[in-house]
């Protein structure tokens, strides 16, 4: 008997999509999406959305749910759509976005509170003292609709305050309120909701110039003032008609050094119409450096596209004779400059398939009521891009906690619950990224301690390491204990030689080889159960391949 061609269809599609379900996604495996490689980066990818398709068009909507691990509402958050009359609050647009994002596992940055642009009139024609009182009560109104809901993260709290040469614009803003409404809204930012992430977001700021020179001072001076500014967006709205910025990393890097996050909020690369291949292909190589200066910076968090389709794309209303800035084309095909994105992602082109062969099991030892030791058989790795290390997971079911990584046989476990059993694995990871398949379990029981209701435990992951430096990013505090603190301390040891060169989102005090990180003033309320994160970077003698370690959270 012959099977149908239609079943067989059926059933070659049912094994592709159970592969799909089964495999790990790594960056080898080329037909992952672009959230997939993203997160395997530690790095979000995402793009703004509009309402309008979003209601509308399956593919629009099936595209960003499946590439995307990020969303900024192209309009729906602007203040003509939030507020556009006085006190009066509409959060239907915007709301629709945060429910996509939250179906899809994706985060929200809002964008944006304080801008010259689509703001109503009425706004705009207010005294001084009740221009400052709305523009508080917008703040407290908007990021308050969503300070409990865990999808929207982050808020574009001022937006294009500075002009090309570097001056403060002269918005209606500027001009009514003086420069202290930059600091109020950061500060009715921070009341309306202590846990989102602030930044200040411009565009022509993504090389080193007059402008992103005047945001960084900017920036260093409102963070020693204590004005919550966690974060500098760089919007990227860039043309290949002008060249690229090529001192785009080193301008991230050196907001990087103030403490703040940075991120690409706004990516589109547009050109003269009509588009043809030589403009597509200089279009990608934009596209790919973008990501790269991206991934090569610990504290730049991710890259949000201007849209993703060509169909849906501001610049050709805004920039007259061009567009094509997007990835995908007006009919939702890829375009080169996704293969750009999606290549960077996954780590350049991979000449290593093979993933090392399994780890042994975990063999526990030294265990006590908050630490214990683990030691296992290597793995060998003979794709060719070479062992990098190991992963160490507790088996939790659908989501697994990841206990640490080393770059050795063995690890010390550290901050673990008293009187718990614990159930481990290991697997390792090759030079491209590759994954071996996981250990078997090995299960251990902590020896009761003290610790009663309170606690906290870090857990410091290397993220990346070259020849003489790493980054640990993110070291994990979690509130272990059954109340809320206001506060934490984690302290690690570095290796012999090892300096800190260093750090972000925590304040940081060196003594010996001992260091201690505390909360700063934004991230040091945990919840039960709930956590955050701080890093750092360090220098070590060239060769040497040891990382900090020995984590304590009190
Ligand atoms: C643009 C939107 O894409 C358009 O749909 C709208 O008509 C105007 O605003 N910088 C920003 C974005 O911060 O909010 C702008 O978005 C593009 C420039």
């Amino acid at each position: 008997m012959s099977v149908h061609s239609s079943s067989l269809v059926r059933v070659l599609t049912l094994v592709g999509v159970l592969a799909t379900f089964l495999l790990p996604a790594t960056p080898a495996d080329a037909s992952a999406p672009l959230r997939t490689h993203a997160a395997s980066r530690g790095k979000f990818i995402g793009a703004a959305l509009a309402t309008g398709p979003l209601s509308n068009e399956t593919s629009y909507r099936n595209i960003a749910a499946t590439e995307l691990s990020q969303v900024t509402a192209e309009n729906a958050m602007k203040w003509d759509a939030t507020e556009p009359s006085q006190g009066q609050f509409n959060f239907s647009g915007a709301d629709a976005i945060v429910n996509f994002a939250t179906q899809n596992s994706q985060q929200v940055h809002g964008h944006t509170l304080v801008w010259h642009n689509q703001t109503p009139g009425w706004v705009q024609s207010l005294s001084a003292t009740a221009m400052r009182t709305a523009m508080q009560n917008h703040i407290s109104q908007v990021v308050g609709h969503y300070a409990s809901n865990a999808t929207v993260v982050s808020w574009d709290v001022v937006n294009e305050v500075f002009d090309d040469s570097g001056n403060l614009r002269t918005s209606f803003w500027y001009n009514t309120l003086g420069e202290s409404y930059i600091a109020d809204a950061f500060r009715a930012a921070r009341a309306a909701d202590p846990d989102a992430r602030l930044c200040i977001n411009d565009y022509n700021t993504e090389g080193i110039n007059a402008k992103s020179t005047a945001i960084y001072n900017l920036v260093s001076s409102l963070r020693q003032q204590n004005v919550p500014v966690d974060c500098v967006g760089f919007q990227s709205h860039l043309a290949i008609q002008y060249g690229f910025p090529s001192d785009f990393q080193q301008n991230l890097q050196r907001f990087a050094a103030l403490g703040v996050q940075v991120r690409i909020t706004e990516l589109d690369v547009r050109m003269q119409l009509p588009r043809d291949a030589t403009k597509d292909a200089t279009q990608a190589t934009y596209y790919r450096n973008v990501v790269n200066a991206c991934l090569a910076v610990t504290a730049c968090a991710g890259v949000t596209i201007w849209g993703f389709t060509d169909k849906y794309s501001w610049v050709p209303d805004t920039f007259s004779g061009q567009g094509a800035a997007l990835i995908y084309d007006e009919n939702y095909q890829q375009k080169p400059s996704y293969t750009a994105v999606h290549d960077a992602l996954a780590g350049g082109t991979t000449t290593d398939p093979t993933p090392p062969t399994t780890p042994g099991t975990p063999a526990a030892s030294n265990v006590a009521s908050s630490s214990a030791t683990l030691t296992w058989t290597a793995s060998t790795d003979s794709g060719g891009s070479g062992l990098a290390g190991y992963d160490v997971f507790r088996e939790q079911g659908a989501t697994d906690q990841q206990l640490g990584q080393s770059t050795t046989t063995s690890i010390s476990l550290t901050g673990l619950s008293a009187s718990t059993q614990y159930q481990v694995y290991v697997r390792a990871r090759d030079g491209a990224g590759n994954l071996s398949a996981n250990s078997a379990l090995a299960t251990f029981t902590t020896t009761a301690g003290g610790g009663g209701g309170g606690g906290c435990t870090a857990v410091g992951t290397v993220q990346s390491q070259w020849g003489n430096g790493y980054v640990v990013q993110p070291v994990a505090v979690t509130n272990t204990g059954t109340s809320a603190i206001t506060g934490w301390t984690v302290t690690f040891t570095l290796p012999a030689g090892h300096t800190l060169s260093g750090s972000w989102n925590a304040a940081v005090t060196v003594s010996g080889q001992t260091v201690t990180a505390k909360n700063m003033g934004y991230n040091g309320n945990l919840a039960p159960n709930a956590g955050t994160t701080f890093g750092f970077q360090v220098s070590r003698p060239n060769g040497n391949t040891q990382t900090t370690s020995g984590y304590t959270c009190a």
